[in-house]
């Protein structure tokens, strides 16, 4: 059975197949010779044919092609041609050359995903005309490590799993209370502190560190650069999410003169939302974070970098006569003025240095820069549909159905899938602002692997043929028909699918 997901957009059956065998080759034009080592990757271990890059010949081969003629298809879009004598896989761009490649997988049987060889499988791929491109250019996955750390291996399997569902965009939440992700060299104690905090044995966790009284873990830069290059040849974008002004106590530990108090603080090793965020009274805050943000930009190519902005409690700053001279001199009666100060701050400073400012709908303001790129996930939606009237681009990243640290039971796959991003009130003139979808996976309950991948899948998978597919061809009945074939390729990709909620 043919079950690919996301469900194309133009998929024609003939008569007919293609069979992979020895004598394979994988011609890819010169600019696409990575893709073409990629396929061979995916392709060697299972069947063991070593797939030989040869010229362009007319049989049994498969052809990876530049053609800058594919006219009106979109910039990820692709045309895939199986023919009895070969496969022909064509893009104006590269990614679209990657995108096909994921559904050619999906076109050979589940065993293909297999990293032992299987002897005596005949490798058949029916004969097909695809047409295909995305419905969203954000088509994203959001990960929390600040809660737990996964670390390197297990991020690059995600990855490699995202690149399968066609999904585009990892936003990687590297800060939080309980923990700072990221090294920032000008700032060590943000790792040498913050980085880690006592485990709690009640709630199962076991330490990762050299002291067993602690639980944690980090990313050098170097670290970050090898996952982010890892991401890039999978067309992946890494948006990295330094949180601000709240959800940052695992700073606060490391640096307590950035908060009200002044501290002390420990990291946290409750789950929550707390007090002490950082004091927008004093000026070496707003310097901090500057300098945290230079680095950041160093190491991340991205053009967007996201500040969070969500669940800041504003109790400290009423009582704070740092933050209340401030607003004296800005001429600020309420605190959430404040907030608003510090989003416009820091969404010109990211504009003077050519990037531009993403944050939770929090951020929402009438004078917020229309370079900011809102997330929309609880509240006001007509914030966020001004936000696009002004030009503004959005994220829907809905709460009640898009969290994927939800149990099945408030988010079943039924749901998970019947998910449409929409926002009533905008005209359809500004429809084209609202870029796509993004589903988080938070932590908090989520210490390892396995639980990460039996939250995510097979929910994630409904995301991706929303974020990828026309509207008018998802049909629940129909995708959860592909999904148990899909499935299996899961399997043999080792990932942890909760089967069970499949219903
Ligand atoms: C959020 O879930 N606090 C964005
Ligand atoms: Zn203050």
């Amino acid at each position: 059975m043919i079950a690919i997901i996301p469900e194309s957009v133009e998929f024609i059956i003939k008569n007919g197949s293609f069979k992979l065998d020895q004598d394979t080759s994988v011609y890819a034009d010169k600019e696409l010779n990575e893709l073409g080592n990629y396929l061979r990757e995916k392709l060697t271990p299972s069947t063991g044919f070593k797939f030989k890059e040869k010229d362009l010949q007319k049989n049994n081969q498969i052809q990876l092609k530049l053609a800058k003629s594919n006219w009106n298809l979109s910039d990820e879009g692709y045309i895939l041609k199986v023919k009895n004598e070969g496969v022909e896989i064509s893009a104006k761009n590269s990614a679209g050359i990657f995108y096909g490649i994921q559904t050619l997988r999906q076109l050979l049987p589940p065993e293909i995903e297999s990293q032992k060889m299987i002897k005596n499988n005949e490798w058949f791929i029916s004969c097909v005309e695809i047409i295909d491109y995305p419905r969203f250019k954000w088509r994203g996955f959001m990960l929390d490590e600040a809660r737990h750390f996964m670390g390197k291996e297990i991020v690059k399997k995600i990855l490699d799993l995202m690149a399968l569902h066609k999904l585009n965009k990892f936003h990687w939440h590297l800060v939080d209370d309980q923990g700072w992700r990221i090294e920032i060299k000008k700032y060590p104690k943000l790792i040498e502190i913050g980085s880690k905090r006592k485990i709690k044995t009640n709630r199962g966790e076991e330490s990762n560190l050299k002291d067993p009284d602690f639980i944690g873990g980090y990313y050098n830069q170097e670290e970050l650069k090898e996952i982010i290059d890892y991401a890039d040849e999978r067309f992946i974008e890494v948006i990295p999410e330094i949180e601000m002004p709240g959800h940052c106590t695992a700073a606060l530990a490391a640096y307590p003169e950035l908060s009200c108090t002044g501290g002390p603080f420990e990291v946290p090793t409750k789950w929550g939302i707390f007090s002490d965020v950082y004091c927008l009274g004093k000026e070496n805050v707003y310097k901090f974070l500057e300098d945290v943000l230079i680095e950041v930009m160093e190491i991340f190519p991205t053009k967007i970098i996201h500040i969070g902005g969500d669940e800041t409690p504003k109790k400290r700053w009423k009582s704070c006569p740092n933050c209340q001279q401030k607003m004296k001199e800005l001429g600020f009666d309420k605190e959430e003025e404040l907030q608003v100060y510090l989003t416009n701050y820091f969404a010109k400073f990211l504009e003077t240095h050519g990037k531009r400012l993403m944050g939770w709908n929090e951020i929402l303001d009438p004078t917020l820069s229309k370079e900011a790129i809102c997330q929309f996930w609880l509240g006001n939606k007509r914030k966020a549909a001004e936000h696009m009237r002004k030009g503004g681009e959005v994220i829907a990243t809905n709460y009640l159905q898009t969290y994927l640290d939800h149990s099945y039971k408030i988010i079943s796959l039924r749901k998970a899938y019947k998910f449409e991003p929409k926002f009533p009130k905008v005209e359809s003139k500004f429809k084209s602002k609202l870029l796509g979808l993004e589903a988080p996976l938070w932590t908090e309950r989520v210490p390892n692997l396995k639980r990460l991948e039996w939250q995510t899948f097979p929910r994630l998978t409904a995301y991706a043929e929303t974020a990828w597919t026309p509207k008018k061809k998802k049909n629940y009945k129909k995708f959860k028909h592909r999904l148990v074939e899909f499935t299996k390729r899961l399997e043999f990709l080792d990932v942890n699918v909760a089967v069970e909620k499949i219903n």
